[in-house]
């Protein structure tokens, strides 16, 4: 996407093929960083912290990760039992986003079937690019078909502002490009559909006021950051017309887990008759779990990210302390919608229900799972 005229992604190769580079999204808006990944280390360093966030987008990290293990893999030739271990500690990386585990697990498929390491580096570097262009072109898709929605409520409002409603940071900062929520946001908004969108701040780390009004400013999308709190209320005063967000694992029932707050918005949207979208590529469907209140592991995460708030004063990011300093904090960094409360799916191929059925209809190659 755009940024000041300037295309650019989250994340791309070095010329040399050799270092993996990704914008530090612990410093947008305020710094614009890119750091340089060399190793498995440096990947896994940069999912746990976030410098790289986003299911999608953990997904493709750790995709280069594994070539990067291949890559930098001292005995030769490389033995698959290095790789698979390699791939262990990638996968750890964060628990909650099944795009890690399914990228991963498809690079090092591709990986272990050579024999010469030259051929296990190509193949590696081969499919991660693979999964890159695919997320990118699956987001795309996923603007063409959410478009419909917007475009529907926009005509039956007599053209006046579309006011849409997400969650977090489900942008192209969380993805490749187009972002999953925001992907049929920037197909309305190049359409010339008028639309406005409110941004939940999304505490603790505050990816809706730090990214997402980032992305959405940069492009010239209309938006407003409000507390997470007040998504109720604009619900109540018919000032949001869909809920459109991201998730990071939702089962083949359709119970959606994504950052800690969605479920609270699926509620008021239910109770307010509005509808509750979720926008996602397949790699974000677990196709294994059928009660994702049971069954998705939801991270917990540092209660320093709590109790300490960052922001940008006088030319420097901050970290201040909220809480008594002897207050304990609980960071719960996701929760889990049910597939009840939520009207539909935003997908690659199409728009469906949050029934297995249904989503079936679209999958019919994942029925036997
Ligand atoms: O903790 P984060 O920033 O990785 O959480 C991200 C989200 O919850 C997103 O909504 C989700 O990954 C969908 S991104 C297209």
């Amino acid at each position: 996407m755009k940024v000041d005229g300037k295309h650019i992604r989250p994340i791309w190769l070095s010329q040399d093929l050799k270092v993996v580079k990704v914008i530090d999204q612990r410093l947008l808006p305020h710094r614009f960083v890119v750091a340089d990944l060399k190793n498995v280390d440096d990947v896994i360093k940069a999912i746990k912290e976030t410098y790289v966030r986003g299911a999608p987008l953990i997904g493709v990290t750790a995709a280069y990760g594994v070539y990067l293990a291949a890559l930098n893999a001292k005995d030769k030739p490389i033995s698959n039992d290095f790789l698979i271990k390699e791939c262990k500690r990638i996968k750890f990386g964060r628990p909650t986003a099944i795009n890690l585990a399914w990228a991963v697990d498809k690079v090092l498929h591709e990986t272990l079937k050579p024999e010469t390491s030259s051929e296990k580096i190509k193949a590696a570097l081969n499919e991660a690019e693979r999964i890159v262009e695919t997320e990118v072109e699956n987001c795309r898709k996923i603007g063409e078909n959410g478009l419909n929605l917007i475009a529907e409520i926009s005509r039956k409002k007599g053209n006046q502002t579309v006011n849409i409603l997400t969650h977090c940071n489900a942008g192209w900062l969380a993805c490749v490009e187009y972002g999953t929520a925001t992907a049929p946001i920037y197909a309305a908004f190049e359409k010339g559909i008028d639309i406005h969108v409110w941004v939940d701040e999304t505490r603790p780390l505050n990816q809706g006021s730090r990214l997402t009004a980032w992305e959405l400013g940069k492009h010239g999308v209309k938006h407003t950051v409000i507390v997470d709190n007040a998504g109720g209320h604009l619900m109540q005063h018919g000032m949001v017309d869909i809920v459109i967000v991201g998730s990071d694992r939702t089962t083949r029932t359709g119970d959606v887990a994504n950052k800690i707050g969605t479920y609270l918005k699926a509620l008021a949207a239910m109770d307010n008759n509005i509808p509750f979208y979720v926008a996602l590529p397949s790699s974000t469907f677990d196709w294994d779990l059928k009660d994702g209140l049971k069954e998705i592991p939801i991270e917990m995460r540092d209660p320093d990210e709590i109790r300490y708030v960052q922001g940008f004063d006088r030319g420097a990011i901050k970290s201040v302390l909220i809480p008594p300093e002897t207050s304990p904090a609980a960071n719960f960094a996701f929760d889990v919608t049910p597939a009840r409360l939520v009207t539909g799916f935003i997908i690659e191929n199409g728009i469906c229900r949050a029934t297995e059925q249904d989503i079936m209809r679209l999958f019919p190659e994942s029925k036997s799972h």
